[in-house]
């Protein structure tokens, strides 16, 4: 029987999803991409999943798209079949929180996806980098747009113009990542996070994520007003009642996310 190439386990309310293609880099080919969205489509589904932990190998998260389904491509085969846009575009579509775990290389697409999720954190290893330059490309999810967002104009063009990586500490000096570990401590920090988060009502948890992502679309005006409709919407939920009395009577608040 085949093996998967992307594992799911769960830990309480937290899901630990690992990209194990058998290639410890994990290029990111079609298949790879294709189990990653229905792993997460599985939990986006089952309600008693809040959180996810997003890892790769010790040795990469990923080294970037499959240069060796990518090599032979010509722009009409790219172009008609959609190419990145066909199936990494469910990734940015999840409701649900999503840390990425970084260990090793984070490369060219490798980077992109670890930039998709809402939470960075890495182990001292980690090398992060839009090398598409050195192969004659441009980033193609997101390298020239969602990395100036997060590290700053001068960081972004710095890499995606000479292709070179950035090491974990320089990566969280420029605030592309929240966090760096010990390598060994990787995982749990990255599951205790996930936990923390899980532990509240799930319906804010996807507000707050909404929200949040707003941010990044539209004015600061704009951006107000649907956080506070958001704001005034969380006044329908139990869980607001339920939150409220338990800091009030001061005891531990049991949600029943809705
Ligand atoms: C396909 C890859 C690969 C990749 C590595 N391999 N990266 N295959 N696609 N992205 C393969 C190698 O060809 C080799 O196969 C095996 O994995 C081990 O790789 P080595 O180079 O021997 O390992 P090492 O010396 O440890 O170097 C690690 C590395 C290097 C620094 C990560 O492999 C590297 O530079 N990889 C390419 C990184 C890159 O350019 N990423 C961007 C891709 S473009 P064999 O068969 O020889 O053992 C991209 C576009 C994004 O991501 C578009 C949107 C998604």
């Amino acid at each position: 029987m085949e093996q998967p190439i992307v594992h799911t386990e769960l830990h309480g309310r937290v899901a630990l999803v690992r990209l194990a293609s058998g290639n410890p880099l994990n290029p990111l080919t079609d298949a790879l991409i294709d189990a990653l969205v229905s792993a997460m489509q599985r939990i986006e589904a089952d309600p008693a999943v809040h959180a996810t932990v997003l890892t790769g190998s010790d040795k990469a998260f990923a080294a970037g798209a499959d240069i060796v389904g990518m090599a032979p491509l010509d722009y009409a085969t790219a172009f008609s079949e959609d190419l990145i846009g066909r199936n990494w575009d469910h990734l940015r579509r999840l409701r649900k929180p999503l840390i990425a775990a970084v260990r090793g290389y984070a490369l060219g697409g490798g980077c992109e996806l670890a930039m998709m999720c809402d939470i960075v954190i890495a182990a001292r290893d980690a090398l992060f980098g839009q090398p598409e330059i050195k192969l004659g490309i441009v980033p193609g999810a997101g390298g020239t747009q969602r990395l100036p967002r997060a590290a700053g104009k001068s960081t972004a063009m710095l890499a995606c113009l000479t292709g070179e990586a950035l090491p974990a500490s320089d990566a969280l000096a420029c605030g592309l990542i929240s966090k760096v570990v010990e390598p060994d401590a990787l995982i749990e920090e990255a599951l205790r996070i996930g936990q923390q988060i899980a532990r509240h009502s799930l319906p804010v948890i996807v507000a707050v994520k909404e929200a949040v992502d707003r941010s990044f679309e539209s004015s600061l005006a704009e951006g107000l007003l649907f956080e506070r409709r958001l704001f005034h919407a969380g006044f329908s939920l139990a869980d607001q009642k339920e939150g409220m009395a338990a800091f009030l009577e001061r005891r531990t608040a049991r949600f029943v996310n809705r």
